[in-house]
């Protein structure tokens, strides 16, 4: 497995991969990886012949007062997983030599990302439109790997492939849980024992909404009396991120709380029944 820093290191091997008639999978991380994360890799792994995995933690998506400065981070224990799991390369590239100093181009999408994690997380999705649209340009994938944990994510970036026209195809892998209910994330690192058993509560009534068993009012009455802040709960159509209407094939019950400084989001997508 071979670690790349620099940029163009990587767009050249990239095109030589590409000719040499091999597709490429893109994983885009922020590092510090676990089992989510490796699942996404093992996808890639099956979709594409040779796979890159990016390692960055991308300052341009944390707004002024987020957890950029500690948001965990372990390149070692990364490149072992990585090398487990039969990744060709981690692209692992420092922030100055990603973002020019006089940078002044952006991609933004405006529809999808305006509420949700968007509305709450000012310029949140134009950080990540944009390094993501540098890592296509950069790995030259055939197909990416985003996890469904990310729902809001996955979905704007689906958009902006389908406005732009990058010639990608955009994989949603499933979700990933502990024994315990919790959706992993790079964030649970900072829950307290206690928090930690009060953060079951978004699974947990997640799943309860999926049984039909608490409508969107019910689960946020459920997640607030367990959270410490609910910044939201959303019932939305999978698709639009908008209020279900009559067409809405699938519905995303999706909330973001926290549990003492540490934020987490989770999700559950529940089929209409016809
Ligand atoms: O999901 C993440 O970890 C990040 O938002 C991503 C897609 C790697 C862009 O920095």
């Amino acid at each position: 497995m071979k670690i790349v820093r620099l940029p163009k290191e990587l767009q050249k091997l990239a095109l030589q991969v590409r000719q040499s008639g091999r597709t490429i999978g893109l994983v885009p991380t922020m590092g510090f990886l676990h089992a989510g994360h490796l699942s996404l890799i093992d996808e890639a792994k099956k979709r594409a012949d040779f796979v890159i995995v990016s390692v960055f933690v991308n300052p341009v998506q944390f707004g002024p007062n987020e957890d950029l400065d500690k948001y965990p981070r372990d390149f070692e224990h990364d490149r072992a997983l990585c090398e487990e799991h039969g990744a060709d390369v981690i692209f692992a590239p420092a922030p100055g030599d990603m973002y020019a100093a006089d940078r002044s181009v952006w991609v933004e999408e405006t529809q999808l990302s305006r509420g949700m994690c968007g509305a709450l997380r000012p310029g949140h999705f134009r950080g990540v439109c944009t390094v993501v649209a540098k890592l296509f340009n950069l790995a030259q994938p055939n197909v990416a790997v985003f996890g469904q944990k990310d729902a809001q994510q996955a979905q704007v970036i689906r958009r902006m492939v389908r406005d732009l026209d990058f010639p990608v195809e955009i994989v949603t892998a499933p979700l990933v849980r502990d024994a315990d209910g919790v959706a992993l994330s790079s964030r649970n690192k900072y829950l307290t024992p206690a928090e930690r058993e009060r953060a079951r509560v978004l699974s947990r009534s997640l799943m309860a909404a999926a049984r039909g068993e608490l409508d969107c009012d019910g689960l946020r009455k459920a997640i607030e009396a367990e959270s410490d802040k609910v910044d939201y709960v959303v019932w939305f159509d999978a698709d639009t991120l908008e209020a279900p209407g009559p067409d809405t094939k699938c519905i995303l019950a999706a909330a973001a709380a926290y549990f003492g400084r540490t934020r987490l989001i989770d999700n559950i997508l529940i089929q209409v029944k016809k």
